[in-house]
């Protein structure tokens, strides 16, 4: 149970929440408040009320969540569309991610295909394609080995990808 929470992020702040094995990191951050498991207090985004899940808060969850019925490609393509990207432009932009956490070749794997650390920085990938003004992340790396972790958190933080 969570209780007693009061967090305010500001703009272009980089926040991380540390805490032990079950203390609620993930409760924290999937938190909505019209959810039978809520029973106070409010979550605001630019101070207005969010009743679900929305494309201003991109999401990179601590277990795997690609559709497994689309490509790398296609999983990212799907959330552009969504977030109302030209469909002409889709396919240009997921590459680019791709290539972006070097996974420019898997493109057109399945998820099925994928290790666990691909199908990790495909989610990244998907999260960072459309911009989202807010970009959650629940131990986005914990799948990835210690040199793709590392570029990952470079990347992540504005600087290069390679080592
Ligand atoms: N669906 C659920 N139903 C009941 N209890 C849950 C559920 N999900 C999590 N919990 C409990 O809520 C507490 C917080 O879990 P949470 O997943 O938020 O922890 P965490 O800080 O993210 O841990 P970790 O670092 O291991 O990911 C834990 O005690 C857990 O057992
Ligand atoms: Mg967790």
């Amino acid at each position: 149970m969570l209780h007693g929470i009061d967090l305010t992020l500001n703009d272009n702040e980089f926040v991380s929440i540390v805490g032990a094995s079950g203390c609620g990191k993930s409760t924290l951050l999937s938190m909505r408040p019209v959810s039978d498991d809520f029973d106070s207090g409010d979550v605001l985004v630019d101070g207005q009320p969010i009743p679900g899940p929305g494309l201003d808060r991109g999401v990179v969850f601590q277990s795997y969540t690609l559709l497994p019925w689309l490509t790398a490609r296609g999983n990212i393509e799907f959330a552009l569309k969504a977030a109302g990207t030209p469909a002409s432009q889709c396919r240009e932009i997921a590459q680019q991610h791709l290539e972006l956490v070097k996974l420019g070749d898997a493109a057109d794997r399945w998820p099925s295909e994928l290790s666990g650390g691909m199908k990790q920085r495909v989610a990244i990938a998907r999260a960072l394609s459309y911009r989202p003004k807010i970009l959650l992340m629940d131990e986005p790396f914990g799948a990835l080995d210690a040199m793709t972790r590392h570029q990952m958190q470079q990347l992540l933080i504005g600087g290069k990808a390679s080592p």
